[in-house]
């Protein structure tokens, strides 16, 4: 394919990084994402009163309602024809599609693609490790927002730490690189644990990465007062540890990331809501059911799934996403008076 001009947004933004949501289903419940467990009930009633905003509703969709794994790999393929070349796999709970293998085996073959990573919860990763890696997987991350057992499952609403570990130990095992965790840190529910998971995070040569909790669960319960900011996640590791920064070479990087004194492990701190890398974003989302995203944010979406399924030619398509990302906005406006939370939550559009 003869290469074509890089895709840009009116701020001059180049795609790269392409997140592919490939179900809305989850086996987890997180506190941060799909709160419907009683004890995410309990935490938000106590601290908050999410007043009148409206809990999203959860419809059963048929097959058809989502793409397939060539739909998906058509989609990539265009992009990838104008300068994407990284590729995350999302959900929900990626796993939960059968033979995710059978699309990572797609996406590698895409020429331009570089990079494909994949971001699960650990819980079926085991199942499929050595699968996923045979299909040209190489990037993993899984989340991991508490080390003990009864706070795991308060957090997720399901016994999963021991599988979790297992999965960790499993992606060394395999020479997945780099293994990154996720941690959500949200005040009164596992802040308490962020010196541990860092020190979890060294002693297992995995890259921990803090995430300021962002509003995106789908009861609207998000409030300022949950959210550890990056300043403060840092003034308190700092205590325990001395840390070096690691200079980022690439600016659309979203973690600012440090190594430990003696140059060994590495932790990174998310803030998009304290100090949101929006200048530099470079990404866009797809939806499961095939519509595209230009922010996490976005309160529109744009469908390709119709244009796809009647027959568009590929410079149709190619032209329709290039208009799309011509709509990326420049920034989204937590904590702004003007703030709306998007219809769709992280289990919709993925990490
Ligand atoms: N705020 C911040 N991060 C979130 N994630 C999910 N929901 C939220 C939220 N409300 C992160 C989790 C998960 C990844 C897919 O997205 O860390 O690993
Ligand atoms: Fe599931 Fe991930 Fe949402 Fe947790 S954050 S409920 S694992 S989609």
């Amino acid at each position: 394919m003869p290469a074509a001009s890089p895709i840009q947004d009116t701020f001059g933004r180049s795609m790269r990084d392409l997140r592919i949501s490939i179900t809305d289903r989850c086996n987890f419940n997180c506190l941060y994402c799909l709160p419907e467990n009683e004890e995410a009930a309990n935490f938000y009633r106590k601290r908050a009163d999410p007043g009148n905003a409206k809990p999203i509703k959860y419809s059963w969709k048929p097959k058809s309602h989502f793409l397939t794994y060539e739909e998906i790999i058509h989609i990539t393929r265009l992009l990838a024809a104008g300068g994407i070349d990284k590729v995350r796999i999302t959900g929900g709970e990626p796993l939960l599609r059968r033979n995710v293998e059978r699309l990572i085996e797609g996406l590698a073959a895409i020429p331009g693609i570089a990079d494909i990573a994949l971001t699960t919860n650990g819980f079926l990763f085991p199942r499929h490790a050595e699968a996923l890696r045979r299909a040209g997987l190489n990037r993993i991350t899984i989340s991991l927002d508490s080390l003990q057992p009864d706070s795991f499952r308060q957090i997720t609403g399901r016994d999963g730490l021991e599988l979790v570990h297992e999965s960790l130990s499993l992606a060394h095992k395999l020479g997945y690189s780099p293994i990154k965790v996720n941690a959500v840190i949200i005040r009164g529910i596992n802040d308490h644990e962020l010196e541990d998971l860092a020190e979890f995070g060294r002693e297992q040569n995995v890259a921990m990465r803090f995430i300021e909790f962002m509003p995106l669960d789908s009861k609207r319960s998000w409030q300022k007062e949950h959210v550890v900011t990056k300043r403060e996640m840092l003034e308190r590791l700092e205590k325990r540890f001395e840390l070096i920064p690691k200079p980022g070479n690439n600016p659309a990087e979203t973690a600012k990331r440090w190594t430990f004194a003696d140059g060994t492990g590495e932790i990174g701190i998310i803030a998009p809501v304290s100090e949101p890398f929006c200048g530099n974003c470079n990404r866009i989302r797809l939806t499961a059911d095939g519509n595209m995203r230009t922010c996490l944010f976005s309160l529109h979406e744009h469908d390709l799934k119709t244009a796809l399924r009647d027959g568009a030619t590929d410079d149709d398509l190619t032209q329709r996403l290039r208009e799309i990302i011509l709509t990326k906005e420049e920034r989204h406006h937590i904590g702004e008076q003007d703030f709306v939370q998007p219809a769709r939550t992280m289990s919709f559009i993925g990490g």
